[in-house]
This record gives C-alpha cells, structure tokens and sequence, in this order.
C-alpha cells in the first residue's frame, strides 16, 4: 500500500465513518438475522461488518489497500478482491444463489449506470431466491437545495441520484424496490431500502450525471486535491521554521 492510499484509507476510517453516524446502520438489525449468508457489496474499510456476524459475512472490495486494511483490522471477518465489474466478462466471484443477502452501502452512486446494471444482473445471480437487498445510499430530495448542493461537493461519488432515478434503475434489471426511511447525517440525506427480485429482464435505463453534480465537480475536486496541499504546505513550512529556529543556534 503506498503512502497515500494509507493516507486515504486512514482519513476514511477515522473521518468519514464517523460522521456517518453508525447509528444510521441500526436498521440493518431489522432485515437481517444470525445464519443469513451476507455479502457486502463495496465494503471499503470493512467498518459495517460489525453490523453481521462473522461467519455469516463476507466482504467485497475493489481496492486491494482496503481489502488489506479491513483484513488487518477484523481479522474475523472475510474479504475478497473483487473485479471492477464494468463488461459482461467481469463475474462476481460466487456461484449463483449464494446469499441471502446483499448489502451495498453508500457504493452505488460511485457508479455509472452501465456498471449498476450490470452489477444488479450479477446481484439477480448470486442472491438465493428468496434473497434481498438491501442498501443505503445518498439521496437527492426534492426542495432539499441545500443538502443536495452540499453532498455534490463533499462526496467522491458522481452519480447521486434522485431516489426514482435509482428505483427505476433496480426495475430495469427486474428488481422491486421498497422505501425504507431517508435519515440525515453530516448534511446527508442517506435513503435506506430494500429490494427483491421479480423477474428475469433486462430493460433500457439511460442516466447521466446530475446537472447539480456537473456545476459542483469543480468546487469537489478543489477539495479533494486543496487538502494535501494544504498538508504539504504546513508540513514544509513547519520543517523550514524548525531549520531556521534550531539551525541558527
Ligand atoms: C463510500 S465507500 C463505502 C464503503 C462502505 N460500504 C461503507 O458503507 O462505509 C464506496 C466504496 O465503493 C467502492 N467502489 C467504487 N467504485 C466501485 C465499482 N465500480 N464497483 C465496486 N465498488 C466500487 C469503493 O472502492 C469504496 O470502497
């Protein structure tokens, strides 16, 4: 792992998880019980593998330092490498009808539209018959101006949707979708759902961008890149102050 995805996954870990909120996550504890076999979809730093027991979960990553990091921190616990699954070619790594549950958190809106379907196609695969969904992601809200500006510019994700958008996108891979609450953390509004499937089509379903998402990336990336610099600028005069200080005695 080099430094700087230490670096990422530590900032992760250490700041974002917790403003989430864990309690966010209590209603988990309503859909899922001990003995259902679990697959977190995107688990990043492997904190919500807490919310299931171990024998029951496994943990699936793109990024390898994540999969590292949430190894070496829940050393109970399963995590597979995953592909980035962005073709027809690229499989879950799990035979058909293995889970009773998917859980995909705070992950979708880093995906195209593309991907989540064919992601959703492997989901409608791996899940049992009578398997579920069930996720949380960042939400638009009508009239919500202020959060939906807000988490455009915080969040990495370029593809926040408004709660129809990603409805519709589960029913154009045949899955059914039931709200389940919209909480509020940090200036997020988090949609929380379930969904189960109904059928075996695939149907077109076209999305791009948000146009709130195309006006806020700029202001985004001033963030994302701004803070190491900042990082390296107060390091760097830190270090010239200490040489100028000591080195002069
Ligand atoms: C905001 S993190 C959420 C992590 C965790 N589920 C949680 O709730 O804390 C989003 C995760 O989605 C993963 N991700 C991004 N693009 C992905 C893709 N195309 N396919 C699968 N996972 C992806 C990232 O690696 C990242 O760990």
């Amino acid at each position: 792992m080099s430094f700087f995805e230490k670096l990422e996954t530590f900032a992760y870990r250490n700041i974002v998880v917790p403003l989430q909120g864990r309690t966010t996550f209590d209603f988990v504890g309503e859909h899922y019980s001990k003995g259902m076999k679990v697959l977190d979809f995107g688990c990043g730093t492997g904190s919500n593998s807490k919310l299931f027991h171990s024998e029951d979960y496994i943990g699936s990553e793109v990024d390898i330092s994540r999969v590292e990091s949430s190894r070496e921190k829940y050393p109970k616990y399963k995590f597979e490498k995953i592909p980035i699954i962005n073709s027809s070619k690229n499989l879950l790594p799990w035979e058909d009808n293995s889970f009773d549950m998917i859980f995909v958190s705070l992950c979708l809106h880093h995906i195209n539209t593309k991907s989540c379907k064919l992601i959703f196609k492997e989901f409608r695969r791996v899940l049992k018959n009578d398997g579920k969904i069930l996720g949380i992601e960042p939400a638009l809200i009508d009239g919500k101006y202020f959060s939906n500006i807000l988490m455009n510019i915080l969040d990495a994700g370029d593809y926040i949707l408004p709660l129809d958008k990603y409805k519709n996108m589960y029913r154009s891979e045949s899955f059914k979708t039931n709200h389940i609450n919209i909480v509020k953390t940090f200036g997020y509004n988090l949609w929380q759902y379930s969904s189960v499937v109904v059928g075996d089509k695939s149907t077109e379903f076209k999305n791009d961008k948000t146009s709130i998402r195309k006006i806020t990336k700029p202001i985004h990336l001033l963030g994302l890149y701004g803070k190491w610099l900042v990082l390296i600028f107060v390091i760097y005069t830190t270090i010239d102050f200490l040489i100028n200080m000591f080195g002069s005695v």
